[in-house]
């Protein structure tokens, strides 16, 4: 049995005041429940602050949006995992779609970050989707297993318990379009074929797999009714407390 996770990516949203806030009134009524894993993966601003307010409740994470695959060294602006393990940070995404498309992150830089992730004890999301024109070139297989065996390349059977998979169809996020719930089921399905062909049936049994792109109040509980979907990776319904709330309530149906 996969616990179920939902993952919020707030990308450049929430000051630190707002975050502490949002905290606040979401701490309110929670009720923790060890079926669900909940992720807030907060600006590198935030981190701290959210480190130190999450550190009483049982069941809620904290995640980064990126980092650098080295330890240390000359790279301007740059964060390293190391330091976001010093934090307390679990999860990682690596590879968003934004960060390929709007600074240039290749598959192999993708890849390194994956690893360095792992190695740091933390656990990476490892998020990949085809564009509308390869979806309409029939091609979103072709990319998504690409970017799944780049992403993958330095992960052994014994590191992939740590991994997530976020698929998230490009076209489908912050548009409001999301995949319906069986197109999305169908590229899980062929993502965890992928996995068990090649990490072991054990890995694709215990991988998780988040669908991203669009994930409302409204529509996740049919995304999480499909049978190996595990969870969302969430944005801008995230943001909200009650709309990220019900999200959270509704994954505890798996
Ligand atoms: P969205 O973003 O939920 O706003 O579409 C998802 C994501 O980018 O991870």
């Amino acid at each position: 049995m996969r616990t179920s996770l939902v993952v919020a990516n707030w990308k450049m949203n929430h000051t630190i005041e707002e975050t502490l806030k949002f905290l606040t009134r979401f701490k309110k009524g929670f009720v923790n429940t060890s079926s669900v894993e909940i992720v807030i993966c907060a600006p590198y601003t935030s981190l701290y602050s959210l480190s130190v307010a999450i550190s009483d409740i049982v069941g809620i994470k904290l995640g980064a949006q990126n980092c650098h695959w080295e330890e240390r060294g000359a790279y301007t602006g740059e964060v390293s995992p190391q330091f976001l393990r010093e934090l307390n940070c679990s999860y990682v995404i690596v590879g968003h779609s934004e960060r390929r498309l709007l600074f240039s992150e290749t598959d192999e830089m993708v890849g390194k970050k994956v690893g360095a992730v792992l190695n740091h004890g933390m656990n990476p999301v490892l998020c990949i989707g085809e564009t509308r024109k390869n979806r309409d070139e029939g091609k979103t297989w072709e990319v998504v297993s690409e970017q799944l065996a780049k992403g993958l390349l330095r992960v052994d059977s014994l590191s992939m318990e740590k991994v997530v998979i976020a698929y998230e169809p490009v076209w489908a996020i912050g548009t409001g379009l999301s995949a319906t719930p069986p197109m999305a089921q169908e590229v899980h399905k062929l993502i965890r074929g992928w996995i068990k062909e090649e990490k072991g049936e054990g890995c694709a049994m215990t991988s998780r797999l988040l669908y991203g792109g669009s994930v409302s109040a409204q529509n996740f509980s049919s995304f999480i009714k499909q049978p190996d979907i595990d969870g969302a990776l969430v944005g801008g319904a995230s943001l909200e407390v009650d709309s990220f709330r019900q999200i959270v309530h509704d994954a505890r149906v798996l």
